[in-house]
């Protein structure tokens, strides 16, 4: 049962920029405190493309023209939350990342997307905050930081599937995907302590004892939860030991591809990556 699901190849498409105009120039989150010109372009630039290698042996992956002016336009995955052919585009908190949202919204109308907005006052930033489960039709939504909880209720309209909210309370996990990672068989990785108590309990309710892989406060900071998972492959920054065992166990080829220099402006493997095919759950099993 637990490995005919990781054992389906799946042909993902995912969405990167190239860091041509990467760097840490202002500071939105506490990652970025300290690294303002800190920053070096060209390991950033061997380290992104080490993880297009790495993710280009088993999947697509499509890229958007980078630009000037917009250093973190690098972090796709903050783009919008895809579902099907649709797509909800990102609105975000901080005036600085604003101007990326036309090159996003061009990026999804060029790949065919119908672009969809939630109303202006609402925060939203994507697949940083908005991830598919990998077993149920469900929507796990993180807020507390950046999207607004309001937001909720309008994905969930908006695209039609259910959405569970998580409240993030430590400013270092400052988006869901920082701390939490739904994995293909209906796993779920995450730092329990990066979420408030209710949100602990309503992981533990959804998801089987069996199911939860929980990560070290050290791993976390390692960026571990922010992981590009394709049918059996994980590709992330760095895991301990004892997190690379425990993933093996459940079937899993663990690739550690450094990305410390994205580290520097809060962001690893996932926040560098938009996956852009995610079928409805139900309609993803019926096919197999
Ligand atoms: N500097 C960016 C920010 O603070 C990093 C975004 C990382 N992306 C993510 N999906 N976690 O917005």
């Amino acid at each position: 049962m637990t490995n005919h699901l990781l054992d389906h190849t799946a042909e993902d498409t995912f969405l990167m920029c190239a860091p041509d105009h990467f760097e840490v120039s202002y500071v939105i989150n506490p990652w970025m405190a300290g690294n303002i010109a800190h920053g070096n372009r060209s390991v950033a630039m061997e380290q992104w493309l080490a993880l297009v290698e790495a993710i280009g042996q088993v999947a697509k992956i499509k890229m958007m023209p980078a630009m000037p002016g917009v250093p973190d336009l690098v972090f796709t995955a903050n783009a919008g939350v895809v579902l099907g052919n649709k797509v909800v585009l990102s609105r975000f908190r901080h005036v600085e990342r604003q101007a990326e949202e036309v090159y996003f919204d061009a990026a999804f109308t060029a790949h065919g997307f119908e672009v969809l907005t939630l109303p202006p006052e609402l925060p939203f930033e994507g697949a940083g905050d908005a991830l598919m489960d990998r077993s149920e039709n469900l929507l796990w939504f993180g807020h507390g930081h950046r999207s607004d909880i309001a937001c909720a209720t309008r994905l969930s309209e908006l695209l039609e599937i259910e959405v569970q909210p998580l409240k993030l309370v430590d400013a270092r996990f400052y988006h869901l995907d920082t701390c939490f990672c739904p994995l293909a068989g209906g796993y779920v990785m995450y730092f329990p302590e990066a979420f408030d108590a209710a949100s602990q309990a309503e992981i533990m309710a959804r998801v089987p004892a069996d199911k939860r892989i929980i990560v070290s406060s050290e791993d976390a900071l390692h960026f571990a939860c922010n992981t590009v998972n394709s049918g059996r492959h994980i590709f992330l920054n760095q895991a301990s030991d004892a997190l690379v065992a425990q993933l093996q166990a459940h079937g899993f080829v663990v690739h550690q591809t450094a990305l410390t220099e994205f580290l520097k402006a809060g962001g690893a493997a996932k926040c560098l990556t938009l996956k852009l095919n995610e079928p409805h759950q139900s309609a993803a099993q019926a096919a197999r």
